[in-house]
């Protein structure tokens, strides 16, 4: 199934994005796992896009990205002036990490898209956001895919956390369990943040791949890392995310969230959403 603009997306009312948007997302439809990913053949425009968005990320994430995934960029090398194709990403990071990416048409059923990363697999989309409103996309593209994941799952540190939701994805078996195991990813390998000596930094993928978003996380509501509160505050996934969760480090994060998915369960989660705030 291709998944419906909603009226809000900058290509909504463009059906020349919409048809470019649909036949990308069209060859995750016909993909078979173990085979290489279909690659998209994108247009000049498109690389464009990319090469801009690229571009004006380098500065700020030297500025606003923690150090894990800033080495994790210099180690995977992406391609700077051309968007790369989900194979070539896999080449690039299976060896640092053991990762590969998976094409998906759109949204991915939440028990496969994170059950899979307990195997190194990373479900992603394809297809580039519109090229009027660059600096923030109200859906995944593949910049947010590749630029906001691929240079975190390059690090070993932050690869081991996603490996570890997927196994907490695998392991619980209710769907409330599956849904809080899934708002804590939301809220932190995608929009979290982290002190970083007496500066605030980010590793959510999220924060990462919008370089209108990075420049307003500092001024959010941030609040301590608490997986209780995660599970009881709600979020809009078209706009700034105005509440984010701030780890003191990354082995905080690893104790607090990776500690979690290693070892939850149903009963764990009911005892957090009793609890919660
Ligand atoms: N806003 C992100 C960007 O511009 C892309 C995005 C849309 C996203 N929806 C998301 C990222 C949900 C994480 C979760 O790059
Ligand atoms: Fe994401």
């Amino acid at each position: 199934m291709v998944v419906e603009l909603s009226a809000s997306h900058p290509g909504f009312a463009d059906p020349v994005y919409r048809e470019r948007r649909n036949a990308i997302a069209r060859l995750a439809l016909d993909y078979q796992p173990g085979t290489p990913i279909p690659a998209a053949e994108y247009t000049e425009q498109e690389h464009a896009v990319w090469a801009m968005v690229t571009r004006e990320l380098a500065v700020k994430h030297q500025k606003y990205a923690t150090a894990e995934y800033l080495a994790g960029a210099a180690r995977l090398g992406l391609p700077q002036d051309r968007i790369p194709q989900l194979e070539e990403v896999s080449e690039l990071l299976e060896p640092l990490t053991g990762f590969r990416y998976r094409p998906a048409a759109g949204l991915v059923p939440l028990r496969e898209f994170y059950g899979v990363l307990a195997d190194g697999f990373f479900y992603s989309t394809q297809y580039v956001r519109h090229h009027s409103v660059p600096f923030y996309t109200p859906e995944p593209d593949v910049i947010h895919e590749v630029i906001g994941h691929a240079n975190a799952l390059a690090h070993p540190r932050y690869a081991a956390l996603y490996r570890l939701a997927g196994q907490a994805a695998r392991r619980v078996e209710g769907e409330q369990a599956l849904e809080f195991v899934s708002k804590v990813f939301w809220f932190t390998m995608e929009f979290g943040v982290m002190a970083e000596g007496h500066e605030l930094k980010a590793y959510g993928a999220g924060i990462l791949s919008s370089y209108g978003e990075i420049e307003e996380f500092r001024g959010m509501d941030i609040r301590p890392l608490d997986l209780a509160a995660m599970g009881a505050t709600e979020y809009d996934i078209t706009k700034y995310q105005d509440v984010l969760f701030r780890a003191e480090s990354l082995q905080h994060l690893e104790d607090v969230v990776g500690g979690f998915w290693d070892s939850c369960d149903d009963d764990a989660v009911a005892r957090l959403l009793a609890t919660g705030v």
